[in-house]
């Protein structure tokens, strides 16, 4: 699969004004549910959109990216916020350097369209799950927008539930934000 991963040169614009306006990560985190006492993972994490807002809420999150320019920013923020209860961690493209069944809960924000052997990397987020954990995916919808991605390099639902559902995840609940953004949350249940 041909995919287009994101330019860390471009990595500023992660946190742009316009993105928090139209997704603002406190209304997505009260959506999912966290809980105080969880332990959570934010795959290809970025420079920390979702990862400093998660680690507000909850016990503890392991942040991982396969970018270093990505995890300098973020762990510039944590020194600066002086949050100490992330973990951040470099990445392969679909090996995580987790144990398994080490999470509560996980969110991959924006990461799959880059994906390149999507099965592989739902059969590692599957791994590192508890079970009974939960996935959630925030994804591009497949639609024609403003910003974003031309609407081919966007995915389905259709496809994300066929990988989710093939790796033996449960899907549980759904959203969407605003016209560009959907988010989906699958369930490990044995
Ligand atoms: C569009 S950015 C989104 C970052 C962040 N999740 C957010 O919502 O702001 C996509 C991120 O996924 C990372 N990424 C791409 N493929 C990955 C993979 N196979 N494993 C982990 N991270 C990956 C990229 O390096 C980049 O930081």
């Amino acid at each position: 699969m041909s995919v287009h991963k994101f330019d860390p040169e471009n990595r500023k614009k992660l946190n742009s004004k316009q993105r928090l306006s139209i997704l603002p990560p406190a209304m997505v985190l009260t959506d999912i549910g966290l809980g105080s006492q969880t332990i959570w993972a934010d795959i290809g994490c970025g420079t920390g959109f979702f990862t400093i807002p998660l680690a507000n809420e909850v016990k503890q999150v392991y942040a991982l990216d396969i970018r270093a320019e990505m995890l300098s920013d973020l762990n510039e923020s944590l020194t600066q916020r002086q949050i100490h209860n992330v973990k951040v961690l470099q990445s392969e493209e679909s090996r995580f350097p987790l144990p398994d069944q080490l999470v509560d809960g996980i969110i991959t924000s924006l990461v799959l369209h880059e994906v390149e052997q999507p099965s592989e990397f739902f059969r590692e987020l599957y791994r590192i799950l508890q079970t009974g954990g939960r996935l959630v995916v925030i994804e591009w919808a497949k639609a024609s927008t403003e910003m974003g991605p031309p609407i081919e390099h966007r995915l389905s639902i259709q496809q994300l539930d066929d990988w989710a559902l093939t790796t033996g995840f449960v899907k549980t609940k759904s959203w969407q934000w605003s016209d560009n953004f959907i988010g989906i949350e699958y369930k490990r249940v044995e």
